[in-house]
């Protein structure tokens, strides 16, 4: 798989977030989009569907029993149709399930840096984030389990990004056992973001939060096709449980705000788990490049960045704290280098952002000839 000869005139399309939110000629390493072309098995049976009327469609039974597949794989055997309720896509499964599941003025457990949204999701609605920040640890950021025990006393809901976003850990059998007993310990409700699953660096087979029967009554899994089939402008997602009646509770709580998935994403997410394979492990293999190319690089050129070797995601977690223009250095980068990268202090709560000043967040997930380009501009630009 080469996605080598892709320039940025070709990308930089109109209809891009991530290519025009910034001026021609810099590299976009922010929103989470990859910058290759979708899965020809995906264009093959969006074509086909297109030749007929885009009605509104039903659940799709073959795509719920591909589905239905995958999660068993993933230790989440023997989940119902019903227990499974498509969205427009997994931002709208957070805010839905912290809707459902809490009331306004209560708390919400999540670990910190993590994916906006999740503490968007909780201000938003009038909830409180009680954030744990991970612990920057010898080899990889790891969980506190002391804070994260004592801030669960007080909360009905943990939420968890598994794999996890800023950082590209795959939380292991150790850490899922911990996380469960706690779980049980505090009597909770838990979300597991598993949306970045397909996207990782190891052979070993994805466990999913709730592969431990003891918290299937208790757990709502968020996954879609977005992350690893390039997909984000087709909208869908699956919140699934074995606890069908706490999906009626979070469906009841959002009304008829979630939509119904379309035609269109169920045909792209149909034909991604049937066909989309072979072009997913060669992408895979693709960013692994990226990833190691980074890395090296960074080792090599800017000796002074902290970071852990990401597991799973396209998105590098990079501790530039050492710098001079730590304080700025969103706007540093992109004058001096010419690069767009997302700022540490979006992946915490407002009384948290300080924290993560200096920390920046890169997509990886773009030509290897760009990325080496874009490397080489930010180091020029922090020299
Ligand atoms: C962990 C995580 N969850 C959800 C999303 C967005 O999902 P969707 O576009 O399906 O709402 C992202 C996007 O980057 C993400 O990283």
């Amino acid at each position: 798989m080469t996605y080598e000869s892709l320039s940025a005139a070709q990308l930089r399309h109109p209809d891009s977030i991530k290519w025009n939110q910034y001026d021609e000629g810099v590299l976009p390493m922010w929103i989470a989009d990859m910058d290759f072309p979708v899965a020809p098995p995906i264009l093959r049976a969006l074509h086909e569907r297109l030749e007929r009327p885009i009605g509104y469609a039903p659940n799709d039974a073959a795509l719920v029993e591909l589905l239905q597949a995958k999660f068993a794989a993933q230790g989440l055997g023997g989940l119902s149709s019903e227990g499974m309720h498509f969205l427009p896509g997994v931002v709208p499964g957070l805010y839905a399930a912290v809707n459902g599941l809490t009331a306004p003025g209560e708390h919400v457990v999540t670990m910190t840096p993590v994916y906006h949204p999740f503490h968007l999701a909780i201000t938003h609605l009038g909830r409180k984030v009680s954030s744990v920040p991970l612990i920057d640890g010898p080899e990889r950021w790891e969980i506190d389990w002391d804070a994260l025990d004592a801030a669960c006393a007080s909360t009905k809901l943990l939420m968890i990004c598994h794999p996890h976003n800023p950082t590209g850990r795959i939380w292991d059998s150790g850490e899922l056992g911990k996380l469960r007993e706690l779980v049980l310990k505090h009597d909770l409700y838990v979300v597991s973001d598993e949306l970045h699953a397909d996207l990782r660096y190891t052979s070993a087979p994805f466990e999913a939060f709730a592969a431990d029967p003891r918290m299937q009554p208790r757990t709502l899994t968020l996954t879609g096709p977005c992350k690893a089939f390039n997909t984000a402008g087709l909208g869908i997602g699956v919140m699934a449980t074995h606890n069908t009646e706490l999906l009626e509770r979070v469906k009841a709580a959002v009304g008829g705000l979630m939509g119904h998935p379309s035609a269109l994403s169920q045909t792209m997410w149909k034909a991604a788990l049937q066909e989309g394979g072979p072009w997913l492990a060669g992408t895979v293999e693709y960013l692994k490049g990226n990833r190691d190319l980074l890395y090296t690089f960074v080792q090599e050129h800017l000796p002074w960045v902290k970071f852990h070797v990401v597991e799973a995601t396209y998105l590098a977690w990079l501790d530039l704290r050492g710098h001079a223009q730590a304080g700025d250095i969103q706007n540093f980068l992109l004058q001096e280098g010419r690069v767009a990268i997302h700022n540490g202090p979006i992946f915490a709560p407002e009384e948290q952002k300080g924290e993560y000043q200096g920390f920046i967040r890169v997509n990886f997930a773009m030509p290897r000839p760009m990325l080496q380009e874009a490397l080489e501009r930010m180091a020029k630009a922090l020299a």
